[in-house]
């Protein structure tokens, strides 16, 4: 795992979007795992600036696969994920959004939308890069404390803690969902290269849990640790709760220039 403190947003967001650009030159065809939240977001300014000004590569064979979906929202909903990558991300970037997928809400398939998602995953040989936030009570994805850590995508119910961070996307509390649809912890090792994002003091203790507690699946971000090829990027304020914090800071100081990430 390697952990980078670095400055600011603006930051992070230069190294992530070098990551998923370069993940796509290298294979144009690229499949891209997709995060949701406001943490994400400036990193999709970036590739968006950096693809108007035509300094990134394309994206029109790339495949993007969503972490996870609100269940219980109408179809086509402002705030369900599939438009909200849509909005935020892929259809600036060009990529079609025959190309964008997410879990299945719809009611009448519920049982089988896990499977039915982990097949079109493995139907494309898995997951290249996989952009993951992390929740303020630890969750990845919508794994919420006490997922398995070997969980495959499935029905969660979101905790109330989740439910209130959230509702800021909402007219109310009232309107957010109480479940919702989420690749399991056991799905996201599978992608090749997990790329961490933690901003902001509210996620200091879940990341200081995630990166130096024990792997539990009371911390579901935790799991990150047993994952082979795992890049977190912190702010300041977000990485101000890790013993090991400058020990980070010296690694990253004398990182290699052609080692990448
Ligand atoms: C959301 C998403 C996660 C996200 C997390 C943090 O509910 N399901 O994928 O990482 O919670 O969100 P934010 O980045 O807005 O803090």
């Amino acid at each position: 795992m390697e952990v980078v403190p670095l400055g600011s947003d603006s930051e992070i967001a230069a190294v992530a979007a070098g990551i998923i650009e370069a993940v796509v030159r290298h294979r144009p065809a690229a499949v891209l795992g997709l995060a949701t939240g406001s943490t994400p977001l400036p990193t999709y300014r970036e590739l968006l600036s950096r693809h108007k000004a035509a300094v990134g590569p394309s994206y029109a064979a790339v495949t993007c696969f969503n972490l996870d979906e609100y269940v219980g929202l109408a179809a086509g909903h402002e705030q369900s994920y599939l438009a909200t990558i849509a909005r935020e991300l892929t259809d600036a970037l060009g990529i079609s959004r025959d190309r964008v997928n997410g879990p299945d809400p719809s009611s009448d398939g519920l049982e089988t939308a896990g499977e039915r998602y982990e097949a079109l995953i493995a139907a494309v040989g898995g997951i290249d890069v996989q952009l993951l936030g992390i929740g303020s009570d630890g969750h990845l994805a919508f794994n919420e404390p006490g997922s398995s850590l070997a969980s495959r995508t499935r029905v969660k119910t979101l905790t109330a803690q989740t439910r209130k961070d959230n509702a800021r996307f909402f007219s109310s509390l009232d309107e957010v969902p109480t479940h919702v649809l989420t690749q399991g912890l056991g799905t996201i090792l599978e992608a090749r290269h997990l790329v961490l994002i933690a901003t902001g003091e509210s996620k200091a203790n879940a990341t200081a849990a995630a990166v130096e507690g024990p792997v539990s699946a009371s911390c579901p971000a935790s799991v990150v640790q047993l994952h082979p090829h795992v890049t977190v990027l912190l702010d300041p304020a977000a990485a101000s709760r890790l013993d090991r914090l400058a020990y980070y800071r010296e690694v990253y100081t004398a990182k290699p220039a052609w080692q990448g990430f």
